[in-house]
């Protein structure tokens, strides 16, 4: 069948709230080199879906990418190998795939649409025992606890640190996730329990049975007691939320212990160094390879993906206002009729 020359996606022409989500017409993407076409069935959504809708305002001015209007947001899919460029060889067309597309790159991934162009290294093929709607929402947050807890997906320095992120051994450890229930947190729990630790999970209290669900061994309800205030001895805190309250974990920490926020405003090195405490971070990167990995998982049920909420593609714009919103549980997905 020939393919059409035209489809459906959500696109900027300004930055603003989520009624700058327009559901409209756009051109198909034009195969490239080491790409395939991929027929998109749903879409998983990220922070940094509206941080481009906002125009990237959380970052200090300088640091803001000028870009083109019109923009199609998102980086997170699952769908059908529609075509593929003559040098791809991992794929063929009407295989499934999901990925996320060329991450980080500013408003070339492209995600929110009916078709999209990915390069195949960012490609894993969807685990056959879950739907694209679970599967579009592992990529960037399970990548994220990936490259964050087990192996780095890449050798690009971290702009905001000197040296390169170093995961650190959490067999046998305790492991704090703060923000646990969350898309990139649901997955930190469940990877550091497949690695044999033991679990402190920080979230509001509705999502304790799902963390305990997940594997958790201990629940600290933030609403009810400042976690800093609770946990102590800890090898390793991942914070999901980071920023600039990221610093009231040390005290949680032993000596020589770890603390990853995954946002960026940490500015207590100088507390950091008087308890040996190494803060490290990393941004993550798309990584066909470990996705795969993050695959057989999944297939083997060792780990497992929670959908907060689905919405129509055309609908973006409340998916968005549902995001703003809060206390998410595990993803919220876009699917294409
Ligand atoms: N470094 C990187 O490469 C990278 C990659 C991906 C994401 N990120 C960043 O990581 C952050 C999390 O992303 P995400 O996709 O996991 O977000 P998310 O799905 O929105 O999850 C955030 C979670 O935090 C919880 N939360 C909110 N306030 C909290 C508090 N005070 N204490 C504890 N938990 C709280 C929320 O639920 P409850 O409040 O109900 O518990 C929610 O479950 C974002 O800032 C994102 O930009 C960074």
């Amino acid at each position: 069948m020939k393919k059409p020359e035209m489809m459906k996606a959500i696109r900027l022409h300004e930055f603003g709230g989520p009624e700058v989500l327009r559901y409209e017409d756009a051109p198909l993407p034009a195969l490239k080199l080491g790409e395939v076409l991929i027929r998109v069935h749903a879409i998983g959504i990220n922070p940094p879906d509206w941080y481009l809708r906002d125009g990237y305002k959380m970052l200090p001015p300088e640091w803001r990418p000028s870009m083109p209007f019109p923009i199609i947001p998102g980086s997170d899919v699952s769908g059908v190998v529609e075509a593929v460029a003559i040098d791809v060889q991992d794929f063929s067309v009407g295989d499934e795939v999901f990925g996320m597309i060329r991450f980080p790159s500013f408003g070339e991934s492209a995600a929110y649409a009916e078709y999209v162009t990915a390069p195949a290294s960012d490609l894993a093929r969807k685990p056959v025992g879950i739907d694209h709607v679970h599967a579009a929402g592992v990529p960037m947050a399970g990548l994220t606890a990936w490259q964050f807890l087990i192996e780095l997906g890449h050798n690009v320095q971290n702009p905001l640190q000197p040296d390169m992120h170093r995961p650190v051994p959490i067999n046998g450890k305790t492991v704090l996730v703060n923000g646990a229930a969350g898309g990139v947190g649901h997955f930190a729990v469940q990877l550091a329990k497949w690695r044999g630790a033991q679990v402190i999970a920080v979230a509001s209290g509705k999502h304790e049975s799902f963390l305990h669900e997940l594997g958790a061994d201990e629940f600290i309800d933030y609403t009810k007691r400042p976690p800093e205030d609770v946990a102590r001895e800890v090898d390793l805190v991942l914070d999901t939320l980071g920023g600039s309250t990221t610093g009231r974990f040390l005290r949680t920490l032993r000596q020589g212990g770890a603390l990853f926020p995954v946002f960026l405003g940490f500015s207590d090195a100088e507390e950091a160094a008087r308890r040996g405490i190494t803060v490290s971070m990393t941004q993550v990167r798309s990584n066909g390879l470990q996705l795969a990995e993050l695959g057989r998982l999944l297939d083997a049920g060792t780990i497992r993906v929670a959908i907060d909420s689905t919405f129509p593609l055309a609908d973006a714009r409340m998916a968005h206002e549902r995001a703003a919103h809060g206390h998410i549980q595990g993803k919220i997905v876009l699917t294409v009729a």
